[in-house]
């Protein structure tokens, strides 16, 4: 019997490759400047469930099918430094610490300084972020992915119990003014954007909507403090925490390769930009997908 092709239902052959005990997987051979049919979508969906941090290789894309990728996961979040949009594509953040002749920033040249999940200081945080590679470094510029499922599991018994039921603020002013004070790419906040930035709270441990899984919620940059909690004992436990998450053996170093377009998963796993030599250029495009409400 011959195999009927239908383009909606036809599947392309490309591979899932674990990049990592823990977390991380390339795909190679999925070209994402066309649409995908539903059964490669699935796919795909699925093992960014499963790996929480998804390579595609060599993906030649204009910043309109990275966008247009990204909405298959949902509504784009627009971030708040809108001074580092891609012309023409809101939905688009630029990453880079390249500045203008005028010495301007083209981009946000210290996202990531601090471990975070994007966009954890808003009442509806992230599902996930697209990072799109536009020009690399010839050293450095990694960025390190922890997986927060694994550390969660691993927490020792007395900390599992101490921190279950608690709450813990996130605020995107937390390391502001310390950021601002050691580079050029943290403008001072408007009235509106201090408006958009106001505190979120969250649970520390919380669920992954679709997997189920817990997953440890707090981070050294965005997480302020523990509700409830006395200053001290907060800030020790915070600590911690922070200590614990981000152990070698949660981590994924990836090194970025031309074209890799990276799409983690901000209710599994916290990443950290490793650093650039600073008269070596890089530039990134992000995508910012909306998720839901922790819990
Ligand atoms: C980000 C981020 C890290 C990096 O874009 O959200 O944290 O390595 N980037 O650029
Ligand atoms: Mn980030």
């Amino acid at each position: 019997m011959s195999a009927v092709l239908d383009s909606a239902s036809s599947t392309s052959t490309f591979d899932i490759r674990p990049l990592h005990d823990s977390l991380g997987a390339e795909v190679v051979g999925l070209d994402l400047s066309r649409p995908l049919s539903d059964a490669d979508f699935a796919r795909i969906h699925r093992a960014h469930l499963d790996h929480h941090v998804l390579v595609f290789r060599d993906q030649r894309i204009t910043p309109a099918e990275h966008v247009a990728f990204s909405r298959r996961f949902g509504p784009l979040q627009i971030h708040v430094l809108k001074d580092f949009q891609l012309a023409g594509h809101p939905e688009i953040l630029i990453v880079s610490n390249i500045k203008n002749d005028d010495g301007k920033p083209i981009g946000l040249g210290d996202a990531g300084y601090f471990w975070h999940s994007d966009l954890s200081y808003k009442a509806v945080p992230s599902l996930g972020s697209l990072l799109h590679a536009q020009e690399l470094p010839s050293e450095g510029g990694d960025t390190l992915f922890a997986n927060q499922h694994a550390a969660w599991d691993e927490l020792p018994e007395a900390l599992k119990n101490a921190v279950g039921g608690l709450q813990a603020e996130h605020s995107y002013l937390a390391r502001y003014e310390e950021l601002r004070q050691r580079s050029p790419w943290r403008p001072k906040l408007t009235e509106a954007q201090l408006a958009e930035v106001i505190p979120a709270v969250h649970p520390v441990v919380r669920t992954h909507p679709e997997t189920g899984r817990k997953a440890l919620f707090v981070s050294e940059h965005f997480t302020t403090r523990i509700v409830g909690l006395p200053e001290d004992e907060s800030r020790a436990l915070l600590a911690e925490l922070f200590a614990h998450s981000v152990q070698d053996r949660f981590v994924y170093r990836h090194r970025w390769q031309p074209h890799d377009l990276v799409f983690w998963d901000n209710r599994s796993v916290m990443h950290l930009a490793a650093g650039t030599p600073d008269h070596l250029r890089r530039r990134l495009n992000r995508t910012t997908v909306e998720g839901d409400l922790p819990f």
